[in-house]
């Protein structure tokens, strides 16, 4: 047992306790540490009281300011579409054709557009239009449907393939795997590769030529390049909706494609659907 040390004059005050001869010195905090501390525990309740905080089974206590940050988006919002809506109301009006004349009206369907594009449309064009399989890449010049922003308003407004709108584009390619023989398939599988000069094999290709014009060029055309009224592809410029290499056009040939995109007239208000038409064609040169 080791002995506690006299106490010396001017030693510094303790608690009392002592360990092993180890005392525990008897220091407050400083004044300020002390207010600064009281101040926050005021100011945290003075807080809680006049802003939301404390949780209900529901909700939470609304605090006496009446402070809401979904009030708040909603008046930004609020006054974002009042500042908005003589454009919408001129874009609504102005006949598709001279939109593009009128640079600021342009300027404004083009940003609004954007905006509509990526919350609405990104998820299959991707974010910046450049498609994916069996999404069309919206940034090049090749259209299925028609480039004009005419066409494009209507692609939109309607969507395609779909059960929702008696509007929409439709078109069906057979399933030529329960119409022709395989050998024939592989044939003129070799001939639309014929197109993009990407065939294997030149036999194959000649005799698909044939199968072609019988089966194929009502809707893709003689020359292959495609009829915007039926939605078919063009075939001969090396942009694939699906694929160019020998087993996807194998597939798509046996089983057919049915794309769908949604209607958007009953999502978007019209002047959304003219401003993201007015997006999407500028995007692709704008035919
Ligand atoms: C659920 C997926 C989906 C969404 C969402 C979608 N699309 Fe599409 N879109 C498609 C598909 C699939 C096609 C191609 C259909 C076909 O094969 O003809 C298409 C085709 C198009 C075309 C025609 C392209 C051409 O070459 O003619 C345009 C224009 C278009 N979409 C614009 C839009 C816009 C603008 C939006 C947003 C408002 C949108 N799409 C949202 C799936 C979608
Ligand atoms: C009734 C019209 C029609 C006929 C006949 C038709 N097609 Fe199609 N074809 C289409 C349409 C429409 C699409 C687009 C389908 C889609 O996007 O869902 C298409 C898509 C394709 C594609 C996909 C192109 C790509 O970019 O990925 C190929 C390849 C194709 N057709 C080849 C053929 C061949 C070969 C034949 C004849 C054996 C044929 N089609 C007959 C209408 C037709």
């Amino acid at each position: 047992m080791s002995k506690t040390p006299e106490k010396q004059p001017g030693d510094p005050k303790t608690t009392g306790h002592s360990w092993d001869g180890i005392e525990e010195f008897d220091n407050p905090m400083p004044r300020w540490w002390l207010w600064t501390f009281y101040a926050t525990i005021f100011w945290g309740v003075i807080y809680t009281i006049m802003y939301p905080a404390w949780p209900l089974v529901q909700s939470a206590t609304a605090g006496v300011l009446g402070w809401s940050s979904r009030e708040l988006v909603q008046k930004e919002m609020v006054s974002f579409e009042e500042a908005n809506a003589p454009w919408n109301a001129k874009l609504v009006e102005t006949p598709l054709d001279d939109i593009a004349k009128d640079a600021e009206l342009q300027q404004y369907a083009v940003n609004a557009g954007g905006a509509v594009f990526r919350t609405w449309c990104a998820q299959c064009h991707g974010s910046g239009a450049q498609g994916a399989k069996g999404f069309p890449n919206l940034l090049d010049d090749a259209w299925l449907w028609g480039g004009t922003l005419d066409d494009i308003v209507t692609t939109v407004s309607y969507g395609i393939r779909n059960e929702e709108s008696d509007d929409a584009r439709y078109s069906e390619m057979p399933a030529f795997g329960e119409i022709l023989e395989s050998e024939e398939i592989t044939q003129v599988v070799q001939y639309v590769m014929s197109l993009t000069k990407a065939q294997t094999d030149d036999a194959a290709a000649q005799a698909g030529k044939v199968v072609y014009e019988d089966n194929c060029a009502a809707c893709h055309g003689e020359d292959g390049k495609g009829d915007i009224a039926q939605g078919a592809p063009n075939l001969t410029d090396a942009i694939w909706l699906y694929g160019g290499d020998e087993k996807t056009l194998t597939e798509t040939v046996t089983y057919s494609r049915f794309g769908v995109m949604p209607p958007w007239d009953t999502r978007l208000t019209e002047a959304q659907i003219r401003a993201v038409s007015a997006y999407v064609h500028q995007l692709g040169g704008g035919q």
